[in-house]
């Protein structure tokens, strides 16, 4: 099968969160299994491309309303990433640093997707599965389908993956005129709420939809942010598949990252010296248990909590604190304000680092996840990977992959994104941890969860043959 995954980012060439390591491991399962799998994306002036070896392939235009946009594809020629990668150059439009929080992001994506068509069209570029990722590829599956311009496309089949609902990149009407020409009867399909809404477009116009994770198809069709009914509507062809990890990027045994690699039998010296690392450079003490959190400080991780969280298991309690993060000012200023009051216990990296994320599930003795939405989540699955126990609010993936000890599980749950409950858990993590025996025992069985793409991978590949049968 001839794959190509559109999405804004893949790993290690961009990221931002988990879309970045989705899009940067699927593609490399699916070809293993065999297919031939590409990735394009715009392209980003960044570290990775600066020491990349890239060949331009293909020159062409584009209109967007009134402007005509010069563009190039550029394949990625070295490092093999283990599957193709395309990108999309538009000098001062698609060539910037950062992926998100640009005024002209509109713009942005509707360039970027109309580019894509085009290339595929001039090009006669023939594809047995285009995949469609969040919203800012979502206009994608109606282009194909609905506009003159791209007929061509119309009977490749279009899967679209809803990585996170809370972003619907909605766009005024007085942008129509960016969308290529089509039946005006038809603007339905592009339409919620009298906007133009491209993670509904997506939803609408694709042959399937996918999440990822079960349960979070299940939330969205209660809740979704105003699209929950559409997402009712449309279920028989809604369906959620759990995101994996790649084991080969994600190993204690052989990550370059880590301060010093392990694997189950030698968990115990491995894991102290990257703790020792963490807490020698972060002024914390090794003999206490390290519980940790990484990720974007917004309202959807809990991250607001944190303060509070800190404030109330510090006082009460014996234990470390480290954050790993960046996001909303408030928070990271809490965040920085709380280090004069618990100089020796905790401490906050503001920022992103990708190595020190690492160090830190190798190191940290738990992981907090206090999700008021977590699609899928991947923080979980590399703790567990690295033995370091997830602390988890039951809600979208977190409810598929973490299990209660209380249940015969091997995690620590609770059911509300509320400071009292993740301190209750805290303190089950104490007591835990305070019994070495049972502690190292559920560290050496967590390490051996399977996480790895090979059973989702499979069934993406499944789905797409399924819609390829259709045609
Ligand atoms: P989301 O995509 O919603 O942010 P996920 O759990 O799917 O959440 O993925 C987050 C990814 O981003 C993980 O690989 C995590 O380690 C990484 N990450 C998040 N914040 C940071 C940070 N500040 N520094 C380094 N890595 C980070
Ligand atoms: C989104 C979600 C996260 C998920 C990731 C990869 O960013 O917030 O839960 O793991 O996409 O699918």
């Amino acid at each position: 099968m001839n794959i190509l995954h559109i999405s804004v980012e893949c790993y290690p060439i961009a990221k931002v969160g988990g879309l970045a390591d989705v899009v940067g491991a699927l593609p490399k399962y699916q070809t293993s299994l065999g297919h031939d799998v590409s990735v394009i994306l715009p392209f980003h002036d960044n570290e990775f491309t600066e020491s990349a070896s890239l060949e331009k392939i293909y020159k062409g235009n584009v209109q967007l309303g009134d402007c005509i946009h010069s563009y190039s594809i550029h394949k990625l020629i070295t490092p093999y990433l283990g599957f193709t990668v395309y990108m999309v150059r538009i000098p001062r439009l698609l060539d910037r640093t950062m992926v998100y929080g640009h005024q002209d992001e509109t713009e942005r994506f509707v360039t970027f997707q109309k580019v894509v068509l085009n290339w595929l069209s001039s090009e006669k570029i023939k594809m047995d599965i285009i995949h469609c990722h969040d919203h800012h590829t979502g206009l994608i599956p109606f282009m194909t389908t609905h506009t003159e311009a791209y007929i061509d496309l119309q009977n490749t089949p279009t899967v679209f993956t809803i990585h996170n609902a809370q972003y619907q990149g909605q766009i005024s009407y007085d942008n129509l005129y960016y969308l290529p020409s089509f039946d005006r009867k038809k603007i339905g399909l592009i339409d919620w709420d009298h906007r133009i809404n491209p993670l509904a477009t997506g939803i609408k116009n694709a042959w399937k939809v996918t999440t990822v994770s079960p349960n979070y198809m299940k939330e969205l069709q209660e809740s979704a942010n105003g699209l929950e009914n559409l997402l009712r509507n449309e279920n028989k062809k809604c369906v959620g598949i759990l995101n994996g990890i790649d084991t080969e990027t994600w190993d204690p045994e052989t990550d370059p990252m880590l301060i010093k690699n392990y694997k189950i039998s030698t968990l115990v010296s491995g894991r102290k010296a990257n703790k020792k690392w963490l807490c020698d450079n972060f002024d914390l003490s090794i003999e206490k248990p390290l519980f940790a959190f990484i990720g974007r400080l917004v309202g959807e991780k809990g991250a607001d909590l944190l303060p509070d969280i800190i404030e109330e298991s510090l006082g009460n309690t014996d234990i470390n604190f480290l954050i790993l993060g960046s996001g909303n000012q408030e928070t990271e200023e809490k965040l920085r304000s709380l280090r004069e009051r618990f100089m020796d216990r905790y401490h906050v990296h503001i920022g992103y680092d990708e190595q020190l994320s690492h160090i830190i599930y190798g190191g940290a003795d738990f992981l907090l996840m206090p999700s008021r939405v977590e699609p899928c989540g991947l923080n979980q699955m590399y703790a567990l990977r690295y033995g370091t126990i997830p602390i988890v609010r039951r809600t979208g993936g977190l409810k598929d992959t973490v299990i209660d000890i209380g249940d015969g599980g091997f995690g620590i749950c609770h059911d509300q994104s509320l400071v009292w409950d993740v301190c209750y858990s805290i303190k089950r993590a104490i007591a835990l941890y305070q019994d070495q025996t049972a502690y190292k025992r559920l560290q050496r069985q967590i390490m051996k969860i399977d996480h790895s793409w090979n059973r989702s991978a499979q069934e993406y590949l499944d789905l797409y043959n399924s819609l390829i049968q259709l045609k």
